[in-house]
């Protein structure tokens, strides 16, 4: 079912989040070569699960050219099947999956806040964790226009209003929030041990998408080599994987993803894709009202989103 539990180290979630979380703690052991996603709902998981996929398997994967692009498997399988979520999709009350004969680099997503990811994870060095943050408002937009879409008119229940999604927000009971204990609890570890954890912004993805897959690549010990550049590979990536072209591929038009909370179409994974359409939906007071906990909440932290 869809309700809300609280996990005891402070976030909320639906039971199949909560249970798939300590699931993963108790079984999940990692190695010194995988990578590990981790952001809120409707943060850019998606964007980062293609950009990952598609810099890390470049060489046996080429991205350059129209055809190399065509058939890609980011094409056919879709983001959510090469990268699966430790909690949704791997690991459940009743599955422990096999991943011991995956092939080095095993790459993974998930949503659980820094103090309740797999204690491998943190503890094993090598293993590396790539968060993306997005600006609250947004963030809120996009998850309150797609629970309604996805689950709330699905199960014949009313749409929530952007007030009464926005007040949810404000007191922390959103999927994996509060939002502000979550973006800090990656943020630290990130200022404690940048090699670790590194830290994007939606935001400035969206700016300058080369220098973000740059970034990664280094960070996953995987740099783009001078030919690499000169043939326009960092490009390549950048465009197989932007939200339009995702968006218009065959799988996300046609295509679902089963998750244990629900099947959704791939194509609610692709909404606007833009930043600051907080505007069309929130009132400048609510705005304002989210913009002032943020400013609290992070005060002191270095953080400014
Ligand atoms: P919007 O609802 O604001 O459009 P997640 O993957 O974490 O569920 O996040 C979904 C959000 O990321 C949606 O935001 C979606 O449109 C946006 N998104 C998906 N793919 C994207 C891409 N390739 N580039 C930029 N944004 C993308």
């Amino acid at each position: 079912n869809n309700k809300f539990y609280r996990h005891g180290q402070g976030w909320h979630c639906s039971e199949v989040g909560i249970v798939g979380a300590m699931v993963t703690d108790a079984c999940f052991s990692a190695r010194p070569s995988d990578v590990i996603i981790a952001t809120l709902p409707k943060s850019g998981t998606t964007w980062m699960k293609s950009l990952l996929y598609a810099t890390v398997h470049r060489r046996e994967r080429p991205v350059v050219g129209a055809a190399a692009a065509d058939q890609h498997p980011l094409n056919s399988w879709g983001p959510h099947d090469l990268i699966k979520f430790f909690e949704y999709q791997l690991y459940t009350r009743d599955r422990v999956p096999d991943l011991d004969r995956l092939p080095d680099p095993r790459l993974f997503a998930t949503h659980v806040p820094f103090v309740s990811l797999p204690s491998s994870v943190v503890a094993t060095p090598g293993c590396k964790i790539v968060y993306v943050c997005r600006d609250p408002k947004d963030h809120l937009v996009s998850l309150w226009d797609f629970v309604n879409k996805y689950f709330r008119v699905k199960d014949g229940l009313e749409p929530l209003s952007v007030e009464a999604a926005a007040e949810l927000f404000c007191a922390g009971l959103t999927p994996f929030g509060p939002y502000w204990d979550h973006v800090l609890g990656y943020w630290r570890a990130h200022r404690a041990d940048p090699d670790k954890v590194l830290f994007f912004r939606y935001e400035e993805m969206q700016r300058d998408p080369a220098a973000h897959v740059r970034r990664l690549a280094e960070f996953v010990g995987l740099p783009f080599s001078s030919e690499e550049e000169d043939g326009g590979v960092v490009d390549a990536v950048v465009g197989l994987c932007s939200f339009e072209r995702m968006r218009g591929m065959a799988p996300t038009k046609g295509g679902r993803t089963e998750f244990p909370i629900g099947v959704v179409p791939n194509s609610s994974f692709f909404r606007q894709g833009v930043v600051g359409d907080w505007v069309n939906h929130l009132s400048p007071e609510m705005a304002r009202r989210i913009d002032a906990i943020t400013a609290d909440k992070f005060r002191g932290s270095g953080l400014v989103v």
